[in-house]
């Protein structure tokens, strides 16, 4: 099958759309035909070996998993709690790819509602936002820094449908997506600073992770809550990235009136269905910025890497039918 191959750390430019044996799933594992995958940051984390010190997890010389990629929309090949043909979607390494195999508990049916692309979109970046948001409730106002980008746009849906008043931050070219999504208000980072002038709120997440945490903290109402998940953009390099402001977080969180939660959102089969509910009530409808084929993911990364992507960037791997 084609698969998109890393050997090594880099740019964009060292992915190889190769020719690789399709897996063979074992027991407990689905094997399924890949339609669409999207690109997270994650994705990207990998590719450059960004921060340094993730390596440590992705591995130290080379990534220990070579095939790039993680958020999918197929078909079921075969395996275990599903018919041949079903179409499913879900979370797993190795997503850039013809074929991918997982592990039943991480692959679900596929929200009707959606196509393929779109519902590649979802599962990493909507399964962020959904456990970022998990303590808001209806009437409160939440301030998500980040807004439009992948984890950001669902974000703001999500604390839409819950009824909460929703402050988005992101530059002045995606203002229209964020309103457009249900932000109340968006506020222009190149212009404002949400933390002098963005209001108070019950709750703040930040996507972004280029920020004090006592510049987050002064976002928040008395007893309000601060939810980080990691941030961090490419320059040039760096050992530790947002592990500085996540390390302060958690030093911080026992001594401060305010919530601190250090984010790390968990894959399950519970949360795919939660998330196809979200889509298939018209709750949440994933933004698809650009697609591109999967041949061509070399030039997708470079895209969101480069020209700073908004919303989801989403490979197609075989044509729909
Ligand atoms: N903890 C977890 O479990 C978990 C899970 C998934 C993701 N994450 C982390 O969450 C972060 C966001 O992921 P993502 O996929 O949403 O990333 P993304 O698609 O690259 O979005 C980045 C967002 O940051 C905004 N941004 C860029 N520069 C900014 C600046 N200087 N000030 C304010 N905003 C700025 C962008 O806005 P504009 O484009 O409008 O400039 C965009 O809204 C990533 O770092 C990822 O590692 C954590």
């Amino acid at each position: 099958m084609k698969a998109i191959v890393q050997d090594r750390y880099g740019p964009p430019d060292i992915l190889e759309c190769r020719d690789v044996p399709a897996p063979t799933p074992a027991p407990g594992e689905v094997l399924v035909k890949v339609m669409a995958a999207s690109l997270n940051a994650r994705d990207w984390h990998v590719l450059r070996g960004d921060p340094y010190l993730a390596r440590l997890a992705f591995g130290l010389r080379r990534p220990k998993a070579p095939i790039l990629g993680t958020d999918f929309a197929g078909v079921v090949v075969s395996g275990e709690g599903f018919e041949p043909g079903e179409e499913v979607y879900g979370e797993f390494g190795g997503a850039f790819a013809e074929y991918v195999r997982v592990p039943a508990d991480r692959v679900e049916r596929k929200p009707a509602s959606l196509t393929f692309a779109q519902a590649a979109a979802m599962p990493l970046a909507a399964n962020t936002a959904l456990q970022g948001l998990r303590s808001l409730e209806k009437g409160q106002s939440v301030l998500i820094n980040g807004a439009s980008g992948g984890v950001g746009t669902f974000a703001v849906q999500i604390a839409r449908a819950r009824g909460a008043r929703v402050t988005a931050v992101c530059s002045a070219r995606n203002a229209d997506l964020a309103a457009g999504l249900g932000a109340d208000r968006v506020v222009d980072y190149r212009q404002e600073d949400f933390a002098l002038t963005g209001g108070r709120h019950d709750l703040v997440f930040d996507l972004v992770g280029n920020r004090s945490l006592r510049d987050l903290r002064r976002a928040l109402v008395p007893g309000g809550t601060l939810v980080i998940s990691g941030g961090g953009v490419f320059s040039g390099g760096s050992l530790f990235g947002p592990l500085g402001l996540i390390v302060r977080a958690r030093l911080a969180a026992p001594f401060v009136k305010e919530k601190i939660v250090v984010l790390e959102a968990v894959q399950s089969r519970a949360a795919l269905t939660a998330l196809r509910e979200l889509a298939d009530s018209g709750q949440v409808v994933p933004a698809v910025d650009r697609t591109y084929d999967l041949a061509d993911a070399a030039e997708a990364m470079r895209y969101m890497e480069v020209e700073h992507a908004r919303a989801n960037v989403v490979l197609t791997v075989h044509a729909a039918p």
